[in-house]
């Protein structure tokens, strides 16, 4: 087990490239100390539980700390807090509640600043706890760390402890630009830190915005040692080192578990990592009396957050059929927990970005799950590569259907060409047949599209046309009033204009503007259906790709008995007068709904802002306009904030709306 963890531990710190997840580290190293407990002969002065850290790299010079830097005893849950908390009051000798400081376990690595008369001169990591490497040229880079403290009368000589840490929105940036220049990315920020930290070049370093935050101090000279450690803190503030407004000062056990529960719920929306929480005794002489135990002091706690990504073998990669057609590999795990949770698949996004990751099938590899966020396979553990491990193909027919899978040139995602006939599109197919601005069917949202696919009374939009109201009347949360509102709906729906037809047949690169100018051009969806590829050419802003398109589209057999099915049923739409649409507030935006509104479902807040000219996607990204956030929102609205995207409320959407009713 020694070596074992002395293995692991030289991966993690000297290598900067662990094999294993913290959360097996922490169990394989509580194991170890259990085991000694158990048989105290057996333990050595070499094990890894007598001491912090490892050994420095070579290539940077070894200092001493002038105290060590010691490490915290980890706890997991509350239980595991309530007795600690009670070893305290004992060794303090108190039934009174006791005050604690309280603040974030900080992600990123341990550094220990020196300050000689109030300027900076060196800077060492942690290392073995009592001699670190020295990083003075690279920490100057830091800008967050002061070079001078902001006092008239500085301490004789300080050492001033905190971590170092890369920013989220950094950190994206930084792989974003690995990939870029053909480098391997970063599984974490705080890989990402610890990389660019351990940099022999401070030029690299400066060009890695890192950034720290101080939590104590180690060694001093020259200064009168305030009575409470919070007190330490502001007095590190007013000296201008970055502390985390997220500390406070709470008593008793109750007030521990509250501030563990109450930042559990805000980690998400932090601009950066943290994997837990940690409790120190707020009285400084009360620290003293306490004490210490060999790597840890006694008064001090760190609460941990369940591991967001552990380590797993990549069973199989299977195909997902999205609903636009889009085939999602997707990662079949052995079962870990991750996250609080047990993970058993996760996305793979595409095929280009399995090789960008150099996974293959059979590997270990690391699994993240951060919030409510779709679980992801993050990097590979490439010395723990099977020898049998098997490269991804992509398929060539899609699992569904078996249609042709295609992907374009230019295209990350390989698509599946079945359109209307392949199950899995076909509830997305319906569903946009029928929204406001195709067919605009009132009452056909998405979950009915659902129920109507999975019943088998809609194998395509036409199939809308045949319903009776006793069919509708027959599924869940339907009503016989609704169901005849329904059909009705649906019937009105046939004087629908030629261009809202063309687009409601959800055509790839057929979007609304080009399907006015093919209503323009073609007067019934039959001329459309037998034109040339030079007729179709001549339509203002048709070039090849969407000429391509259309021309696959009606050359599909299922999809032209689908029109013909359409015309039988009698759906003639035949484009009457010009079908202008000005401005509106939302023309060419995209928003992302999250959270729980009150005055509207999402569907109907879709309708909203569809009606507005506007288009709802369901992931944030650079390219989102707006976010509109009900109550209890949660990461989606954490990374608009991240990204600097405005956020709207409920409301807001509504005197958007008032706003268009003005002007029209
Ligand atoms: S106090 C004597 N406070 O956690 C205790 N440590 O597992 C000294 N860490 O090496 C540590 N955030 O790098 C303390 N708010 C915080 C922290 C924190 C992160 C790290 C630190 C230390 C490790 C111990």
């Amino acid at each position: 087990m020694r070596e074992q963890i002395n293995y692991h531990s030289w991966r993690y710190y000297a290598l900067d490239d662990p094999e294993i997840s913290d959360a097996e580290y922490d169990s394989l190293f509580r194991e170890l100390e259990t085991l000694e407990a158990a048989w105290p002969a057996l333990s050595g002065e070499n094990s890894p539980t007598r001491r912090v850290g490892e050994q420095p790299a070579t290539g940077f010079a070894s200092v001493t700390h002038l105290r060590p830097m010691l490490s915290l005893n980890n706890a997991f849950s509350d239980d595991e807090v309530e007795a600690f908390a009670q070893r305290v009051a004992e060794l303090l000798a108190t039934s009174a509640s006791v005050e604690w400081a309280v603040e974030p376990k900080f992600d990123g690595l341990a550094i220990s600043l020196v300050y000689q008369n109030g300027h900076f001169v060196s800077a060492a990591t942690r290392g073995d706890g009592s001699t670190g490497e020295d990083v003075t040229g690279n920490v100057r880079t830091i800008r967050a760390i002061p070079l001078q403290l902001c006092t008239p009368d500085p301490p004789a000589r300080l050492e001033v402890r905190g971590e170092v840490l890369m920013l989220k929105r950094d950190f994206r940036r930084l792989n974003e630009e690995q990939h870029a220049s053909g480098n391997k990315p970063f599984a974490n920020p705080r890989n990402a830190a610890a990389g660019s930290l351990r940099q022999l070049d401070a030029s690299v370093t400066a060009g890695r915005r890192l950034h720290f935050f101080a939590y104590g101090t180690g060694y001093c000279e020259g200064w009168s040692m305030p009575a409470t450690h919070g007190e330490v803190m502001d007095q590190l503030a007013a000296w201008r080192f970055p502390v985390s407004d997220l500390r406070r000062v709470v008593t008793g056990t109750s007030g521990l578990l509250a501030y563990y529960h109450e930042i559990g719920r805000e980690r998400h929306a932090l601009p950066f990592d943290i994997d837990g929480v940690v409790y120190k005794l707020n009285n400084l002489a009360d620290q003293e009396r306490v004490g210490y135990v060999a790597r840890a002091p006694r008064f001090a706690l760190a609460h941990k957050f369940p591991a967001e990504e552990a380590t797993t073998r990549l069973l199989d990669i299977k195909v997902q059929v999205g609903r636009t057609g889009a085939l999602t590999p997707v990662a079949v795990l052995e079962p870990v927990a991750v996250g609080g949770v047990t993970v058993s698949h996760a996305t793979l996004h595409n095929e280009d970005e399995i090789h960008r990751k150099d996974i293959m099938i059979g590997d270990w590899v690391n699994v993240r799950r951060a919030g409510d966020v779709i679980p992801e396979v993050v990097s590979v553990v490439l010395s723990r590569r099977p020898a049998d491990a098997r490269r991804f193909v992509m398929r060539e027919t899609c699992p569904e259907c078996g249609s042709t899978v295609v992907r374009l040139p230019g295209e990350a995602v390989a698509r599946c060409t079945g359109g209307l006939s392949c199950p899995a599109q076909r509830k997305q197919a319906l569903w946009h047949f029928a929204s406001r601005r195709a067919m605009d069917i009132a009452g056909l949202g998405e979950r009915l599209a659902d129920q109507l696919v999975d019943a088998g009374l809609a194998k395509d939009p036409a199939d809308l046309y045949q319903l009776t109201v006793k069919q509708l009347a027959g599924l869940d949360r339907m009503g016989e009033k609704s169901a005849i509102n329904l059909v009705k709906s649906i019937a009105n729906s046939k004087q629908a204009s030629l261009d809202r037809f063309l687009f409601a047949l959800g055509i790839r690169h057929v979007g609304e503007q080009t399907a006015r100018d093919l209503a323009r051009r073609f007067l019934t969806v039959q001329e459309l259906a037998s034109a040339s590829r030079e007729e179709l050419l001549q339509v203002p802003e048709v070039g090849e790709v969407v000429a391509e398109s259309i021309l696959h589209f009606f050359a599909d057999a299922h999809n032209r008995s689908v029109i013909e099915k359409f015309i039988r049923y009698g759906v003639e739409s035949r484009q009457s007068s010009a079908n202008p649409v000005g401005q509106t507030p939302l023309s060419g935006k995209t928003l992302v709904l999250t959270g729980t509104l009150s005055g509207m479902t999402r569907d109907e807040a879709r309708a909203w802002i569809e009606r507005l000219g506007g288009k709802v996607s369901g992931s944030v990204s650079a390219k989102t306009d707006y976010v509109v956030a009900g109550a209890d929102a949660g990461s989606k609205l954490a990374r608009a904030r991240e990204l600097g995207i405005t956020v709207l409320t409920e409301s807001d959407l509504i005197a958007f709306a008032e706003q268009q009713r003005g002007e029209s």
